[in-house]
């Protein structure tokens, strides 16, 4: 006990949204620096809510969720040092990217979370212009994101969580309306990004390109609790638990 400071935890949580929908019960996990976790589970089951919650958007109804041993509550949150540390060490690259662009340019999108960091306008220009380069989307800059293709909006989605240099990078449903290539592209992306010594963690229902990018996995049911958690490759070959969370057919 107390010998290593887990850098996310979920002791026990349950989260009802305000019209009484129950999306998650009595779940508790750990993230480690260094982790590569995959969050499977059928549709409403509790991966999007979940990811919420480890990323400080929402807050648990019951128990409590961790962030380097301090508790993540609004309250919390609302102490800058505290929100400010949370926000550089976690990013999170939303199921929907429509939700997550809101600037009138590619460029400005991705330089808008340095900005806030306050970097100055040479790091961040610099960072912007890194980032691009490292997803290949520099011919995107000046384009408005809101007229991009989905494909290309997940890229700059994922391009403006990786301008802040985040530690943890939380992905939603990453692969989902991806065409062949992009999906080969975002394996590649992430596994470089797992080598440079990110901790990930994705939520999807797809299981073919798991074993690539996660090694370890929990399991959500139909009825939101946690019904298997430990090494990848067990769950990925466990025909019954897979059919029972309604994950294979
Ligand atoms: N804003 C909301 N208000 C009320 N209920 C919600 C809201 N968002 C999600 N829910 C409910 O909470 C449960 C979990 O939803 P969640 O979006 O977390 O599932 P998910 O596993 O991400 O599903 P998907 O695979 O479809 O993305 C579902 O029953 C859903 O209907
Ligand atoms: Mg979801």
């Amino acid at each position: 006990m107390g010998c290593l400071v887990m850098l996310l935890e979920l002791r026990d949580v349950a989260y009802r949204y305000v019209d009484g929908a129950v999306a998650l019960e009595r779940i508790s996990m750990t993230v480690e620096t260094g982790d590569r976790l995959a969050i499977l589970g059928a549709n409403g089951s509790g991966k999007s809510t979940l990811l919420r919650i480890l990323n400080g958007l929402i807050f648990p109804t019951s128990g409590v969720a961790l962030f380097r041993g301090q508790e993540l509550s609004e309250r919390a949150l609302s102490a800058p040092d505290l929100k400010h540390e949370f926000r550089r060490t976690v990013g999170f690259v939303f199921q929907n990217a429509d939700a997550q662009l809101f600037n009138a340019t590619v460029e400005e999108e991705i330089a808008f979370g340095p900005g806030q960091l306050g970097l100055s306008r040479a790091e961040t220009h610099e960072r912007t212009h890194d980032v691009m380069r490292f997803l290949g989307i520099e011919h995107l800059s000046e384009r408005p994101p809101f007229r991009l293709s989905g494909g290309e909006k997940r890229k700059v989605a994922i391009a403006s969580v990786l301008s802040m240099n985040p530690e943890v990078l939380i992905f939603d449903e990453p692969f989902l309306g991806l065409d062949p290539r992009s999906q080969a592209w975002l394996v590649r992306t992430i596994t470089q990004l797992q080598s440079a010594g990110k901790t990930t963690i994705v939520a999807t229902h797809t299981l073919d390109t798991l074993p690539k990018i996660a090694d370890r996995a929990l399991v959500l049911s139909e009825a939101h609790q946690v019904v298997s958690a430990g090494p990848l490759s067990p769950i990925l070959a466990d025909e019954n638990l897979l059919r029972s969370a309604n994950l294979v057919e």
